[in-house]
């Protein structure tokens, strides 16, 4: 039914604060007017039972107003530019690389004189990993806050970061930065007023007098890291109180029962997206909603949020997408781009962490049985959103895809599980992966895998034992595991370090805020000596930085690559293969990959059986033109190659 009394509270408020509903504020004004019901409805959802439902709106409504009149105008043209673009963020032009802006160049100054290496490589897109206020030595790498409008000093300042983003915006890059939102520091100044006693700090978190509830809860929610932080709890003895931190003890878990922290955190939110944020990645929204007897993960409630927050953005900073960092079963994630009337209107953007965990599956078993049987799911993404594709990031590679489709390619999930993270912890015999486990959890048997790219495809271990050809093979599966995800549709995010080769990093081990977490070992400490060697031919740097720097030129060229929709997974024929087609109109690109470490052979009729038959094929990456053959005879892929084949 029409809410007239909402239409009226928002106008009244609108032409409070001056806005030209006629002229230059129009389009905000229209936009808040056809999204009002929605944000309404959604924040009741929420709040309607709390006594300061009605107060917290109202504020609600202000912080949108608010952001738009803040908004710079060089960011209101943007807005407009982004618009006309239609999805801008589907484009196969962007290509992202994600970094620790201090272990990359220092700092923030820094990084505006390495603008010249992302435009060499082809990167047009920077994550700069969390800079805001975060204790050195309980920072878990910057995602326990401890002031979410700070930049740390360790990186520089405020005026810094927005020199920064001008700085890209006029060489049309675009910047990702991180909204911690389901935790703050310890440290944080609402965390040290909750425990000095302030009832108003405590409602902000999850405070318990005793372990009665912290006990329930605990029955029904896995641990995140049970080696370095069991449980989901911590006592804080200044006030004989249990807080709820299912990360570490150092990051409080913040209570969204409460409008006020969802208000804050809203603030905040826009306070980023008016730096000039072009993408800002949720962090952990699985968890942002909490319920005794369930795992406190996914709940629709979390989903509200998300799309409240969604309809808010899409009003006062349109031309900020967001991306949900929910690392969860592949059905789960694809909620997370909306459903219902949500559908495509809630995160922008998921991490396709199901498809990056089963490359490195069909990496290991050079077999591509579990990942088809994945894709059922994951084509599922609607239309209008992406993914974030990527071998590595900063994170662990959790094997959490399910065991159904372990199970439906002929698989014991138990005994496969153990075998890839036997395989890349180098303790499977004849393994070339040097990587470790993560997050060993007895009690449940599950471990995660901590490794950088080039560690993780045997390149450590070459080199160290001067064998050649393993470093060249090492190297043909990091450009492999690249290829294969820069094109299976979505924005590719490069982590740093990968594009020259870097190998585990292993001095976080002598820093004590950082050696009880091995992610840190694949979160190496730049040596710029290191990179340079990149322009010296014939050395490992220069091989991999001109063929990941080649993959996003030819990823550039080939508009068919853009997240459409538009991607088909070809008749497994060869199980070592794993190929697709990405299509536009009539143009069309067949990918095709060999997981295996011995030449793998490919039908022509492949090619052939999807209402096409091209007669000859050109393959954008050996440059070469192949005449499709008869039926009987085969495209012969070498150990771990791949073609990127267009008809021609
Ligand atoms: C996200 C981050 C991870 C961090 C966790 C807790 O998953 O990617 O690095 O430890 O959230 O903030």
């Amino acid at each position: 039914m029409y809410n007239y009394a909402l239409h009226q509270q928002i106008n009244e408020a609108v032409q409070h604060a001056g806005i030209d509903i006629g002229g230059e504020d129009n389009l905000f004004y229209t936009r808040f007017m056809a999204n009002t019901a929605d944000i309404f409805d959604l924040y009741m959802q929420l709040y309607e039972h709390h006594p300061k439902a009605e107060k917290n709106f109202q504020q609600l409504v202000q912080l949108i107003i608010k952001a738009h009149t803040e908004r710079p105008s060089a960011l209101k043209s943007r807005d407009e530019q982004k618009r006309e673009k239609g999805n801008w963020f589907l484009s196969n032009q962007l290509v992202g690389m994600s970094l620790y802006v201090d272990r990359f160049c220092g700092d923030i100054r820094g990084l505006s004189n390495k603008l010249g290496y992302f435009g060499e490589l082809g990167v047009n897109f920077l994550h700069l990993m969390p800079m805001f206020e975060s204790p050195a030595n309980e920072s878990d790498g910057g995602y326990a806050v401890s002031d979410f409008r700070k930049v740390d000093q360790r990186f520089g300042t405020l005026e810094d970061l927005e020199a920064l983003q001008k700085e890209m915006q006029q060489q049309d890059m675009y910047l990702m930065l991180d909204i911690v939102l389901n935790h703050t520091s310890h440290q944080h100044e609402w965390a040290r007023k909750a425990r000095q006693g302030e009832k108003k700090y405590q409602d902000y978190y999850y405070f318990y007098n005793d372990r009665s509830l912290p006990d329930e809860y605990d029955k029904t929610m896995p641990e995140i890291f049970p080696e370095a932080a069991p449980g989901n709890f911590t006592f804080i003895p200044e006030c004989k109180k249990w807080v709820m931190s299912v990360f570490h003890n150092y990051q409080w878990d913040l209570n969204y029962n409460n409008p006020h922290v969802f208000v804050e955190m809203l603030d905040t939110i826009f306070f980023y997206a008016n730096i000039g944020v072009d993408v800002l990645r949720i962090d952990a929204p699985a968890f942002i909603w909490k319920q005794l007897g369930t795992t406190c993960q996914n709940l629709p409630q979390a989903h509200t949020i998300l799309r409240l927050i969604k309809q808010c953005v899409e009003v006062a900073t349109p031309g900020m997408a967001l991306l949900g960092e929910a690392i969860v079963a592949p059905k789960e994630i694809l909620n997370y781009f909306g459903t219902g009337n949500y559908i495509a209107r809630e995160c922008d953007f998921a991490y396709n962490a199901t498809h990056m965990a089963l490359q490195w599956d069909m990496l290991a078993t050079g077999d591509t049985k579990v990942m088809l049987a994945a894709q059922h799911e994951l084509l599922k993404k609607p239309f209008g959103t992406s993914w974030i594709t990527y071998t590595r990031c900063h994170d662990d590679i959790g094997l959490g895809y399910d065991d159904y489709m372990i199970k439906q390619a002929g698989y014991n999930p138990y005994e496969h599980r153990k075998f890839l993270k036997d395989y890349y912890s180098g303790e499977y015999n004849g393994s070339p992966a040097r990587g470790a486990l993560f997050s060993s959890n007895p009690k449940t048997g599950d471990a995660r895998i901590s490794g950088s790219l080039a560690s993780l495809c045997g390149l450590e271990k070459a080199i160290e034992q001067d064998n050649e050809s393993a470093i060249a093979l090492s190297i043909q599966k990091i450009i492999l595991m690249q290829a294969h995800s820069f094109f299976l549709g979505g924005v590719p995010m490069l982590f740093y370090g990968d594009e020259v080769g870097y190998t585990n990093d292993y001095s976080y081990l002598h820093d004590s805020g950082k050696s009880y977490d091995n992610r840190w070992m694949h979160r190496p400490v730049i040596d710029w000596r290191k990179n340079k060697r990149a322009e010296e031919p014939g050395t490992i740097e220069n091989q991999v930085f001109n063929d990941t720097q080649r993959l996003i030129s030819i990823r550039k060229q080939l508009e068919m690559v853009a997240d459409h929709s538009n991607l088909q997974w070809m008749t497994p024929h060869n199980i070592h293969i794993a190929g697709f087609i990405r299509s536009l109109g009539d143009e069309k690109l067949f990918c095709v990959f060999n997981f295996k470490d011995k030449p793998s052979y490919l039908t022509w009729f492949a090619f052939k059986e999807h209402g096409y038959a091209p007669a000859q094929l050109k393959d954008h990456w050996s440059e070469t033109l192949y005449d499709v053959g008869d039926d009987r005879e085969y495209l012969v892929i070498p150990p771990y190659g791949f073609l990127l084949l267009q008809p021609v």
